[in-house]
């Protein structure tokens, strides 16, 4: 029978068995199928497992440094690589939805690229793909391909596209990746992170990208999440998130007329984000939050709440 124990005993003697004393290159997200992955590797070739972690300017409040000193204190070697900048000055001007996921993708690649010709003689490109992401893929696409795979006679693709692949998690759900993370003791609050979108806060602004709507939204999800956490209320939301959309309305400060920035807050129930509810969340919650929102963040003066199911409505908004 199946034990988080025994998957990780097979899994790492597998993986020391194929891999060698050769040099793998890993991509972290702050996820829990990456850092499942990375554990799982690391157990099985130590140093030889060079992970890196891009803040593409578009984490949570805080989220690179804390995630980065989380990694290593984890014992990876994790190298971070702040690429904000990069990112936000390709982004700058677009407001549709999907360019902006195309150039997200496209710059984490070229940043990943460079990175990974600093690690010499790497062998193996190791992914967090979970069972889920490979039936999805072949879905999607006709064929198992979604994911980067290792082709010969790849001329166009990305250096460290040519690595051969490795996907430890391959088999598994994502309850099961939870508790191998949990067998090899991973720190519990990582392994119950909500999920969060690799274009992160960029599809969360409605509308285009500046620094200033990053920040701002980033000082509002921290409101709207760390008070989800005090009132004991994170583990029974799926998912939760601020939006910050692209509408000024009218509000009154004292006695001065306002005209600033709305956000929306969302919190859903789901099992896979395939179809989700919103959470009814207790009036007095939603009345804090928002009290503090307005009250701490410059430029919004006035939250509001969705109550959308998916479908019709995905749970994010772009
Ligand atoms: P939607 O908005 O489609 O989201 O209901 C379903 C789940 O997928 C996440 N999501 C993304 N994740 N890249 C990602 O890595 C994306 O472009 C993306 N779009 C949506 C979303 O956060 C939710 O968990």
């Amino acid at each position: 029978t199946w034990t988080p124990d025994s998957f990780v005993e097979t899994t790492v003697a597998q993986l020391k068995e194929k891999i060698g004393t050769d040099k793998v290159i890993l991509g972290l997200s702050g996820g829990v199928d990456s850092s499942v992955a990375a554990m799982l590797l690391h157990k099985a070739i130590g140093k030889n497992l060079h992970c890196i972690f891009v803040n593409n300017g578009l984490l949570r409040k805080d989220e690179f440094p804390s995630v980065l000193k989380q990694y290593e204190g984890m014992g990876l070697n994790v190298k971070g690589v702040d690429a904000s900048a990069r990112f936000l000055d390709e982004l700058e001007g677009e407001s549709d939805p999907e360019k902006k996921r195309k150039i997200i993708g496209r710059v984490f690649i070229e940043v990943f690229d460079d990175e990974s010709h600093l690690v010499e003689d790497a062998k193996w490109l190791a992914q967090g793909t979970i069972y889920p992401d490979v039936i999805e893929s072949v879905s999607a696409t006709g064929g198992p391909s979604a994911t980067i795979k290792s082709h010969h006679n790849v001329g166009g693709l990305p250096d460290f596209m040519k690595l051969s692949v490795v996907e430890p998690l391959r088999m598994l759900f994502k309850d099961e990746v939870r508790r191998v993370g949990a067998s090899m003791g991973l720190d519990p609050l990582l392994l119950g992170r909500h999920p969060f979108p690799g274009p992160g806060l960029a599809i969360r602004i409605l509308g285009d990208i500046t620094r200033e709507k990053v920040a701002i939204l980033q000082e509002v999800d921290a409101i709207f999440i760390n008070g989800l956490k005090d009132a004991g209320l994170y583990d029974k939301v799926w998912q939760a998130g601020a939006m910050l959309l692209p509408v000024n309305s009218v509000g009154v400060m004292g006695d001065e007329r306002t005209y600033e920035k709305c956000v929306a807050l969302r919190a859903v129930e789901s099992t896979d984000g395939m179809t989700a509810d919103w959470v009814n969340l207790p009036y007095e919650f939603l009345q804090k939050v928002s009290n503090d929102i307005i009250n701490k963040v410059r430029g919004v003066n006035r939250v509001v709440y969705d109550i959308s199911s998916k479908p019709p409505a995905t749970i994010e908004w772009e």
